[in-house]
């Protein structure tokens, strides 16, 4: 049997996060330059998105760039940008037949002017839109964002808008970029490295983490799949006993 047709539709999370990963390395096998991993990379990306739309997954984050990535060689950067772009303008007509709504969270104003516009076009083209949402991360850590939540919480306390003690949890969240969306209940990471990298560190804390030695340009529905049908065979406790979880089921 397949990995697809074991997985329960009546347990799929509602949001999948991704840190897409080895892009590098599978082209360096292959002896080709880096960016070709990133080209075959954006196969990888519509193979995901396919399979979340097909199991009704409603959400799937991708980190696609990082504040730290803007280290990288520049001639590696301006082909991620340039790919980012043509591949926006390519698709949109594909994520509206499939109700793929795009939307971006990360320091865009960052980015390129062209990659800017073409995010802009492609999220307005797209909003109305409800199967799945696509949300890029772009120009995105986890601390910046947090950073920047604080700074406008600060400044709604001072003109006295919200009181120190209003400050809870969700209104946290509401204010982080992923504040109209549910958390991740699920962080896939390719390649075989074990970390969370700066993303998402608020919104991942009750995800459950799937690591796999897969380099991204290699994985594809199934690995997608079978990466659902692992986090359904896990327990979610979130604190409690296995007893009190069984008792309410
Ligand atoms: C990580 O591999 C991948 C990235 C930093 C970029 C991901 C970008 C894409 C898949 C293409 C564009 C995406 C969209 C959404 C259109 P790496 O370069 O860090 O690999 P390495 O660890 O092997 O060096």
């Amino acid at each position: 049997m397949s990995y697809k047709d074991q997985i329960d539709l009546t347990k799929v999370p509602q949001h999948v996060a991704i840190i897409m990963d080895g892009n590098g390395r599978w082209a360096q096998q292959k002896g080709e330059e880096r960016v070709f991993g990133h080209i075959n990379g954006v196969d990888s990306v519509r193979e995901s998105l396919t399979a979340a739309g097909e199991i009704g997954v409603k959400y799937l984050t991708l980190y696609a760039f990082s504040t730290e990535n803007w280290n990288r060689p520049k001639q590696e950067v301006d082909a991620l940008m340039d790919l980012l772009v043509k591949t926006i303008a390519s698709e949109v007509d594909k994520l509206n037949e499939n109700s793929v709504k795009l939307q971006a969270i990360g320091d865009t104003g960052n980015l390129p002017e062209s990659c800017q516009e073409a995010l802009a076009g492609a999220i307005e083209n797209t909003k109305n839109n409800t199967r799945v949402t696509l949300n890029l991360a772009l120009s995105y850590s986890s601390k910046w964002e947090m950073t920047k939540a604080i700074q406008e919480i600060a400044n709604q306390v001072k003109v006295k808008n919200i009181l120190p003690s209003e400050i809870n949890e969700e209104l946290i969240s509401s204010y982080l970029s992923t504040g109209n969306i549910p958390d991740p209940e699920l962080l896939i990471r390719t390649s075989g490295e074990t970390r969370i990298s700066n993303f998402m560190l608020w919104q991942l804390a009750y995800a459950e983490l799937y690591f796999t030695e897969t380099l991204w340009p290699e994985f594809k529905k199934e690995n997608f799949f079978e990466a659902i049908l692992n986090y359904q065979n896990r327990e979610r406790r979130f604190g409690k006993t296995s007893e009190q979880i069984s008792e309410n089921e």
